[in-house]
């Protein structure tokens, strides 16, 4: 009998591990970087857990080389980084000056990593807006100066990086920025719209304003990148938006509805005008004249401006109808089916269970609705109480192990049965680090960090997809 020969990965796959500037690097006011949103909004009592903030992190910015090494021990393809606005233009706007020494760092970063054949996979804006924007002028919240704000800073970033840099994303989950930021008020800058006393005021339209100003703003600086670098640096540029599955709780008519309602908020609010030329029917008729309106000039911009899909994925919900949550699409979220089982083993987040169909399910969805190539962006797996256990413990990561069997495994299906366009994957995290309001705690990476001494250690999930995909990979 002859073995069954293993399913491959397309060529030139990029696999890799992912991460971002402000909750790895540390050294917050280290060679003049300047704060950024998330640095004020940390130091503010009561908005993460047990007041942690970013100012060591995994010590990233001085241990930058020893996890260039440990990418290299682990042979990863490419690695999802991002680039801190606060450390290349510590003021953040257009007419302020250049810190040669963030420049320094990320040549140094880039250099190590393309000596070693590691393709760098570089996101410019993880959500550390420089304060100063903020302050000036309030930040996302103003299209005019933000827009160019951020086009100036993309220059900056293609002409200090672009020669070596092939793959840029433009802009990290934007319903998050939005939502989390200036509706829910749980992320930085902290705002937050209260809905039910102010249905018609200014606060009840922020988020939607904001997700309107980060389109432009991406959109601008890929025309930008199109126009003046493209043509001799020849890379790709996107944005990556989150959005898990979104499954109706029964078939019944309107829970079929709210699982689309769901997807049209979470996803197709950014996704459908980037790909399809517009906002989604369902947004305004949902939000009406809150839902700001794109000029001709401004959706003939957005329209084609990412040239594949970005995608950070990580959960499943089951939908009900009849939710009061616009920011859900006025659907509500729940893990239990309706014979009161849960959808899968529930993860240290409250929002975040294991079901790895509903990731070939998105796979398929986003692939039939835009048709673009797809890169996973993020995908993980935080484990319960992985932060109280003793190391050896932490380290034999079985529920983060069994999220990427089964992840892996759908991954292929979606490319081999069903056709999807697949070319690359960045499992969230390289390290355990800084999970935004969930300080310390909570962990999503396959490499431990010990936090009193910045020790790294190789979990079970790492060693079992770096077998994976060396397996899987058909360049090897
Ligand atoms: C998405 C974000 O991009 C990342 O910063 C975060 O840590 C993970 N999800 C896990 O919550």
């Amino acid at each position: 009998m002859t073995a069954p020969s293993v399913k491959k990965l397309p060529k030139d796959f990029l696999w890799g591990f992912a991460t971002a500037s402000f909750q790895i690097e540390g050294s917050t006011s280290v060679d003049g970087r300047g704060p950024s949103i998330w640095d004020d909004f940390a130091k503010t009592p009561g908005k993460t857990l047990d007041g942690r903030d970013g100012e060591v992190a995994t010590d990233s910015y001085r241990l930058w080389k020893e996890d260039v090494a440990l990418l290299v021990k682990y042979g990863v393809k490419a690695y999802r980084f991002s680039i801190s606005w606060s450390r290349v233009i510590p003021l953040g706007g257009r007419d302020d000056p250049i810190n040669e020494k963030g420049i320094e760092f990320y040549n140094n970063l880039i250099n190590e990593l393309l000596k070693n054949g590691i393709v760098p996979f570089v996101t410019l804006y993880h959500w550390d807006l420089p304060q100063v924007l903020h302050d000036r002028y309030g930040g996302w919240l103003n299209k005019a100066e933000i827009t160019k704000d951020y086009m100036r800073y993309a220059r900056v970033c293609f002409e200090a990086f672009g020669d070596r840099v092939k793959y840029w994303l433009t802009i990290n989950e934007p319903w998050c920025i939005s939502i989390l930021g200036y509706g829910r008020g749980v992320f930085a800058p902290g705002r937050s719209s209260d809905r039910a006393r102010s249905p018609e005021g200014d606060s009840s339209r922020e988020p939607w304003t904001v997700g309107h100003n980060v389109l432009l703003s991406h959109a601008s600086a890929v025309k930008l990148y199109r126009e003046e670098f493209k043509p001799t640096q020849g890379g790709k540029i996107g944005i990556t938006l989150n959005g898990d599955w979104q499954m109706p709780w029964d078939d019944s008519p309107e829970n079929m509805d709210a699982a689309q309602h769901a997807l049209d908020t979470a996803i197709g609010w950014f996704a459908d005008p980037i790909y399809l030329g517009e906002y989604p029917p369902y947004l305004r008729q949902m939000l009406g004249h809150r839902l700001p309106q794109f000029t001709d000039e401004e959706i003939g911009l957005v329209k084609g401006s990412s040239d594949f899909y970005g995608m950070n994925t990580y959960t499943t919900n089951l939908c009900r109808a009849g939710g009061d949550d616009e920011f859900q699409g006025l659907v509500d979220y729940t893990f239990t089916r309706p014979d009161g089982s849960q959808l899968g083993t529930q993860a240290h987040c409250a929002w975040l269970q294991d079901y790895p169909q509903g990731f070939r399910a998105l796979l398929n969805y986003l692939w039939d609705r835009y048709h673009m190539p797809i890169y996973v962006t993020e995908n993980g797996f935080a484990v319960k109480d992985e932060d109280a256990m003793p190391l050896q413990q932490a380290l034999l990561d079985h529920d983060r192990v069994q999220y990427f069997r089964g992840i892996t495994s759908a991954l292929l299906a979606a490319i081999h049965e069903d056709g999807v366009d697949v070319r690359g994957y960045f499992p969230w995290s390289f390290l355990d680090n800084f999970e935004w309001a969930d300080g310390y705690i909570t962990r999503f990476g396959v490499t431990y960090v010990d936090y009193k001494t910045q020790e790294r250690f190789p979990k079970e999930s790492a060693k079992e997809l770096v077998k994976w995909f060396k397996e899987h990979s058909s360049d090897e």
